[in-house]
């Protein structure tokens, strides 16, 4: 086993299939805290590489010689975003963790051919990654904690409760990527009290909303949002459905708020203009994060005694909309949390889930579990993921 620092490339792309955010990270054997992020870099999906990526994600049906392409296709692209980034910063990696493109996710057992059963896919061929990058690469991490009995997400907790735990602040970690999920870090907590879950929608609806409505792929900014008026009792009624009020553990996907979800919607706000469609869109998504918070960790009855929670610290690509992020901060200080960013915990919020993917590879390299079963509902903890060899 070996026992040196290693340089670690993360690499992560979510599920609003935007492309790819590659971190550097030069981590220590023994502490999972330690670490120096070297740099990171973001390269978008080609146009016709997004467009394959959301239609196997929404298709009902596929052909199977596009996906094992798609497959192989996604692991040239991750190689070429590594090497690209060990160019731009001069660091040769040890090692890869890469997540992959999910292209299906199921994190609730159902039935399928006579038997019940959770599945998920991520796809982007690690056997590729480690021929062109020419160092082992760890991917398809989320397998194993749905084999022990876990929703196989969220994954990222565990370098929450690393970095964020404090003996006297309750902080909430909040990733507003295409989903939007929470871990909450109660002060003084035991790894064993972090919750955490899928909050519901973080850009994509915004971004399904903008792209059909306004020929954009996102609101920049959040700046066609804020000339828009919020239709209130809409965002109201969505809160009202089973995927909001299903207590924690839960994930969600495009299976919940893709495709489906915003025809629904659209068709719901006919009649209103296009600006305040998706002004009510961010605003689902800012609701939706704090009626989370509030059904559900504030009012916790797996804590022993009541924990206070006070800041809110926001990573992802949502933190780009600052109409988003205006509408969260005064959604959450209602409830008594301050908004922070975690770039202010020297985590850019772009790079923080590929910081995340790094960090449980190294944990898989020395063949330590790395998931928080709190947070997934699994049984126990487990090594995530799988090993290929250059
Ligand atoms: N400048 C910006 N203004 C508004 N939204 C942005 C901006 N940059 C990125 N985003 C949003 O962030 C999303 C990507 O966030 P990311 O954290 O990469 O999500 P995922 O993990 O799902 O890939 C984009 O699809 C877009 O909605
Ligand atoms: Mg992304």
């Amino acid at each position: 086993m070996k026992k040196k620092a290693m340089i670690v490339a993360g690499v992560m792309s979510g599920t609003s299939a935007d492309g790819i955010d590659v971190a550097l990270v030069r981590l220590q054997p023994r502490s999972q805290t330690r670490f120096e992020l070297l740099g990171h870099a973001e390269y978008p999906y080609p146009n016709k590489v997004r467009t394959a990526v959301l239609g196997a994600m929404n298709a009902p049906r596929a052909s199977v010689a596009d996906l094992s392409r798609l497959n192989f296709l996604l692991g040239e692209l991750y190689s070429e975003a590594v090497v690209a980034t060990e160019r731009q910063f001069r660091v040769k990696v040890d090692l890869i963790g890469c997540h992959g493109q999910t292209l299906y996710h199921q994190g609730e057992p159902e039935r399928f051919l006579g038997r019940k059963l959770a599945a998920t896919w991520q796809t982007g061929e690690a056997a590729i990654i480690a021929a062109r990058v020419g160092v082992p690469v760890v991917s398809d991490f989320r397998p194993a904690d749905m084999a022990a009995g876990g929703k196989g997400a969220p994954l990222v907790p565990f370098l929450d409760y690393a970095l964020f735990r404090h003996a006297r602040v309750g902080r909430i970690a909040q990733n507003i990527g295409g989903i939007a999920n929470l871990a909450a870090i109660p002060a003084g907590a035991a790894a064993s009290d972090v919750i955490a879950f899928d909050t519901g929608p973080g850009n994509m609806v915004i971004d399904a909303v903008t792209e059909k409505l306004f020929s954009r792929p996102f609101d920049r900014g959040g700046k066609i949002a804020a000339s828009g008026k919020v239709l209130d009792r809409l965002v109201h009624g969505i809160l009202q459905r089973a995927f909001f009020r299903k207590p924690p553990p839960k994930t969600a996907g495009r299976e919940e708020f893709g495709r489906d979800f915003v025809s629904n919607f659209l068709q719901s706000c006919k009649t209103s203009r296009k600006q305040d469609v998706l002004a009510t869109a961010t605003a689902l998504t800012a609701r939706s994060i704090a009626d989370g918070v509030q059904r559900f960790v504030l009012k916790n009855a797996n804590f022993q005694r009541k924990p206070t929670f006070h800041e809110m610290i926001i990573s992802g690509g949502g933190t780009r909309n600052s109409t988003l992020v205006a509408m969260l901060a005064n959604e959450i200080a209602l409830l008594g949390l301050r908004l922070r960013f975690s770039d202010e915990f020297g985590l850019p919020s772009a790079a923080k889930e590929a910081v995340a993917f790094a960090v449980l590879a190294h944990e898989t390299w020395l063949r330590r579990p790395s998931s928080v079963p709190s947070a997934t509902g699994a049984k126990r903890a487990a090594v995530l993921g799988k090993v290929s060899y250059p």
